[in-house]
């Protein structure tokens, strides 16, 4: 079977010292990491996982893929997943000498750390996902499970949310790939909660059990819509069933918003989808998507080859505080690269 297409990046360099690589979880819990990218279709590619992962994002995952298509299609190989050896970030991590997240709970001289990137998948059998890690695992640091993707298709196939009352599935599907992989590479699994708290905390003690090495937690029941506020207690409660490390998922739209979303919640992590989605640099402390975060995106964009109604649309969350209604309107006029750049230069932002 062929491997997933390996883009290098125009930044690609062999003189760097070489920083640490140390698995997700392990970033989490022994180290000062904390800030992750979600996972969303479409939109978490190379570019913008690369763009996150130099605004202090240390961990990012791929958009969903597949596990059927990608374990038996080189062509979805080729078109779900591509990676460049210098996509992570790299960070000034400290290492933990105590619980907590005061000065003193991590040692004072700090290590260069490489972030970390997970491959996320929908399956609804073994194989498939196991056949899928082994393909993959030469290119990320885990694989994760989905199990929150609410559409109908989704449940449908058996796979996302559809999984999420299907706890001895979610244990079969982790523990086979585990025991297939082991620690060469961890898995992972992003839960929805549940209102019935018995069922997220079964579905979570099956997986942890099954071998899981950290769960994200979105703080939305399956049939809530992302416009529904996060329940952050729900998270809490979730992540009191964990014996892995945890990431709270929901309403994180800044950095301060974050802080207090790991404070409250107690998980090791705090993960954001649409927040960074209109906000890149979120995590590097800026309210705004920087103008220079803006040139960065598309640099990028143009160095790996983004198609141009996903360029456009990023463009479009990125800039949406800056744009008046006028300029909103006209930016959606627009049909290529060449006249978004011209637009960009030309108007106020
Ligand atoms: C455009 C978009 C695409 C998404 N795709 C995925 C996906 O591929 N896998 C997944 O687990 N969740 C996906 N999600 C859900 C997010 O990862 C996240 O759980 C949800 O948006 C809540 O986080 P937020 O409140 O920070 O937006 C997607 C969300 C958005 C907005």
């Amino acid at each position: 079977m062929s491997q997933p297409q390996r883009v290098q990046s125009q930044t690609d360099s062999q003189s760097q010292p070489q920083p640490l690589q140390i698995p997700p979880a392990e970033l989490l819990a022994e180290y000062s990491a904390w800030t992750v990218q979600a996972p969303m279709v479409r939109y978490s590619k190379l570019p913008f996982r690369e763009l996150c992962g130099g605004y202090n994002t240390h961990i990012t995952y791929t958009p969903m893929m597949l596990s059927t298509e990608f374990s038996r299609s080189e062509y979805a190989r080729a078109s779900d997943f591509s990676t460049s050896s210098s996509e992570r970030g790299v960070f000034e991590l400290r290492r933990r000498r105590t619980a907590g997240w005061h000065d003193e709970a991590f040692e004072k001289h700090s290590q260069l750390t490489r972030g970390a990137l997970i491959a996320q998948f929908a399956a609804s059998e073994p194989v498939p996902f196991m056949q899928s890690a082994e393909l993959i695992a030469p290119y990320v640091d885990a694989i994760d499970l989905n199990t929150g993707c609410p559409t109908s298709w989704a449940y449908a196939e058996g796979i996302g949310g559809a999984l999420l009352r299907r706890p001895e599935t979610v244990r079969d599907i982790i523990r086979t790939t585990h025991d297939r992989l082991g620690s060469s590479l961890p898995v992972t699994v992003k839960i929805r909660i549940d209102q019935d708290e018995k069922r997220t905390e079964q579905l979570i003690r099956n997986a942890v059990a099954a071998g899981v090495s950290l769960v994200g937690i979105h703080g939305r029941y399956r049939t809530q819509a992302s416009t529904s506020p996060v329940n952050l207690d729900g998270v809490r409660l979730a992540q009191s069933f964990s014996d892995v490390p945890t990431i709270s998922n929901g309403d994180a739209w800044s950095l301060d918003e974050s802080l207090r979303i790991r404070d409250v919640t107690g998980c090791n992590g705090v993960m954001s989808a649409r927040g960074i989605l209109s906000n890149p640099a979120m995590f590097a402390g800026y309210n705004e998507t920087p103008m220079e975060c803006v040139d960065k995106f598309i640099n990028l964009a143009i160095a790996y080859g983004l198609p141009f109604p996903l360029f456009h649309r990023h463009l479009a969350y990125m800039l949406e505080s800056r744009m008046s209604k006028s300029q909103r309107l006209s930016w959606h006029t627009l049909h290529s690269i060449p006249g978004a750049l011209d637009w960009i230069h030309e108007q106020p932002l």
